[in-house]
């Protein structure tokens, strides 16, 4: 165990855990997905998705992983070494290749633009002009390429230094500061004129909007949100040891995770209905709004920055964790070094993310798919961030709660504490609650 690293304390990983949760999926994407989406509802679902299914399914990764020591191909072959579950451990490495690959592009974008805000670019901007800057932004495809490379190659270098060393360090400071930029952003958002209109768009349900696209998409952001469904939480569970209480840290990191995006949807939405705009408007939206809000607050010239830095940090320590992932997989199964495997992994990732970063205006082809009518980008985050990250929970919630077994995941579980007051709960979750109803809004999307 302890070559592979392990973290410092209690507080190294919920850090490290919440800095792989919160990230783009909490700013970017879960303001957007609930723009496309219809607002309230969406939010209503996606509340009840993270405790009833995605929340077990996050203890049931980070004990399997503890228990296990292993990465996911790992842990399933220790456990269950005949048979095809080793498979679903691959396909978790797979998937964290391709969400890395997009993920990266929009993590690019938030380095471009704190180049942007920092050399003035953001100055007294209306809706119009931010529009026109991000649409300039984002069919510059030299600029995209060259954000995505260096993207990635933060990434594979922190990666490349080891886990418990770069990871936690960062999300130690982080935190709290984007969480402070995050209140004065919301303060302002909430006060400027017509904010009611995003408010109520953002808190009261119209409930004739409940389709199964809704509820998949909902589940979908639950688990990307989270990190679950591709084994990154048993990777980052693996250097877990065994006195810590598991289900306190992983209470913690699911309120945190959640109570960020919360607060991002109250910045976005009455920003976005007090200058007008479509709130369906895509991955665009927080980009597109962000600089308006900072033209009209105090000191935007120093706080836009800032946050865009930040904003960048948050996202580097989630693509950290979706390059572990394959990177512990290759170091433990295939006794790589931990370098080679980051930079080999890494140079893969470049390579597919090149589509979507060239998807967003900068090729025409990949910015409007033929046939399924979107743009590369989103049909990535459709297959790799949504579907892939569902069946992969599915799988992993049968696995613990039949196949290991809950009982046995309890016994490790309970290691770090004496009274898991939600046991029973649990155990009903990961064997019934949340496999069922993952499979009933696949098969209802498919259907
Ligand atoms: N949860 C991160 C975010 O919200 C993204 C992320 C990191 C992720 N690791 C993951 C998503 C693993 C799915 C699976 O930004």
């Amino acid at each position: 165990m302890a070559s592979r690293g392990n973290w410092n304390s209690k507080v190294g990983f919920i850090l490290a855990a919440s800095g792989s949760a919160v990230g783009l999926g909490n700013i970017w994407r879960f303001p957007y997905t609930t723009g496309k989406n219809g607002g309230a509802l969406f939010v209503l679902v996606y509340l009840i998705s993270v405790i009833v299914i995605a929340l077990p399914v996050l203890l049931a990764e980070v004990s399997l992983g503890r228990f296990s020591g292993k990465n996911p191909v790992g842990a399933f072959k220790e456990l269950r070494p005949k048979g095809g579950w080793k498979y679903l451990g691959y396909l978790g490495v797979i998937t964290g290749v391709m969400i890395l690959s997009y993920y990266a592009v929009i993590a690019g974008w938030t380095v471009g633009y704190f180049v942007k805000a920092v050399t003035g670019k953001f100055n007294q901007l209306d809706s119009a002009a931010s529009a026109q800057i991000f649409g300039g932004f984002v069919s510059d495809w030299k600029l995209q390429l060259l954000l995505l490379a260096i993207f990635i190659f933060l990434t594979v270098y922190v990666v490349s230094k080891g886990v418990s060393g770069g990871i936690e360090r960062f999300s130690m400071i982080l935190m709290p500061m984007l969480f402070g930029i995050l209140i004065l952003l919301l303060i302002r958002s909430v006060t400027l004129p017509n904010a009611a209109a995003g408010l109520e768009f953002y808190l009261k349900p119209n409930f004739d909007a409940l389709t199964p696209k809704v509820i998949l998409e909902a589940m979908g952001q639950a688990f990307f949100s989270l990190s679950l469904g591709m084994g990154t939480m048993i990777t980052y569970g693996s250097y877990v040891s065994k006195g810590e209480n598991l289900p306190s840290a992983t209470g913690w990191i699911a309120f945190f995770d959640t109570f960020i995006a919360v607060m991002a949807g109250f910045i976005i939405f009455p920003a976005i209905f007090s200058v007008g705009m479509d709130p369906a408007g895509g991955p665009g939206l927080v980009f597109n709004i962000l600089p308006v809000i900072f033209s009209k607050i105090p000191g935007g010239i120093i706080f836009g920055p800032l946050f865009f830095a930040l904003l960048s940090i948050a996202a580097l320590t989630s693509t950290i964790s979706l390059l572990e992932v394959p990177v512990a997989y290759f170091i433990d199964e295939k006794k790589w070094h931990r370098r080679t495997a980051a930079y080999i992994v890494g140079f893969v990732t470049l390579l597919f993310g090149v589509p979507s970063a060239l998807s967003q205006g900068g090729l025409e082809w990949f910015s409007k798919l033929p046939y399924v009518n979107m743009s590369f980008l989103d049909l990535w985050d459709l297959i790799w961030g949504n579907l892939s990250l569902s069946i992969g929970a599915f799988f992993v919630a049968i696995f613990v709660g039949w196949i290991w077994k809950s009982s046995n995941a309890l016994m490790e579980i309970t290691k770090g504490t004496e009274n898991f007051k939600f046991a029973f709960f649990w155990m009903i979750a990961v064997k019934f609650i949340s496999p069922a109803l993952i499979l009933v809004i696949l098969l209802s999307k498919i259907l």
